[in-house]
């Protein structure tokens, strides 16, 4: 099986699986990087509860800097396919590839668990999320008309892991 490649962190800041104490943090980053598209409070009161499950389909993490929570990512998976629920890092700490390491970690846990694709949904107006996700991989496969407030579309991009074959699944190398 192929990791991508790991993508270093510049000093200063640590990336790992969130804490309960981490919840109120996230919620409010994710209000100040979607405005009103964010999610409530208690969306990610349920998101954490299912993480910490016994076998989770739900995995986040966190990227601190100085200890304060400034990126987050998560992931649903629910077999064949894997689900990219949120990817975000602070304003004051873009353009440090602190974004490709959170989807790096998002592509590798999602092969990990085994999933044939990994998927999201992105504002069509989102460019700049839309080439972090392009330059890993993904395709645009779908469109859904005026799927977020005020009418802007969502695309559906993919990224494929496993190739489909007669009998069993082969992972793909980033080769092909
Ligand atoms: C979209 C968002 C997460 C991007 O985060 P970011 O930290 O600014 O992005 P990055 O700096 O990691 O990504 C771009 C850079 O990473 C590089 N990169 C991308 N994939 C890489 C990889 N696998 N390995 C190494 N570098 C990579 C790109 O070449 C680019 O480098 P450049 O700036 O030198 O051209 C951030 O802008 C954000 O939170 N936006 C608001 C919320 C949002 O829109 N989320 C997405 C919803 S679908």
């Amino acid at each position: 099986m192929t990791q991508s490649t790991h993508v270093p962190l510049p000093a200063g800041y640590v990336m790992r699986t969130w804490a309960e104490e981490d919840v109120e943090a996230v919620s409010q980053l994710d209000a100040l990087v979607f405005g009103p598209d964010s999610w409530s409070h208690e969306i990610f009161r349920h998101e954490y509860r299912a993480s910490t499950e016994q076998n989770p389909h739900s995995f986040y993490q966190v990227i601190t800097y100085g200890g304060v929570v400034i990126g987050f990512a998560g992931l649903l998976y629910g077999p064949p396919f894997a689900d990219v629920t949120t990817i975000g890092v602070h304003p004051d700490h873009t353009a440090q590839k602190l974004g490709a390491a959170l989807l790096v970690w998002l592509m590798d846990t999602a092969q990990e668990l085994g999933a044939m694709d990994i998927l999201l949904e992105v504002r069509a107006d989102n460019t700049r999320a839309q080439r972090l996700y392009t330059d890993n991989g993904f395709e645009h496969i779908h469109t859904r008309p005026k799927y977020y407030p005020g009418g802007i579309d969502a695309w559906v991009m993919r990224k494929r892991l496993r190739q489909r074959g007669p009998s069993s699944a082969v992972a793909l190398t980033d080769k092909e």
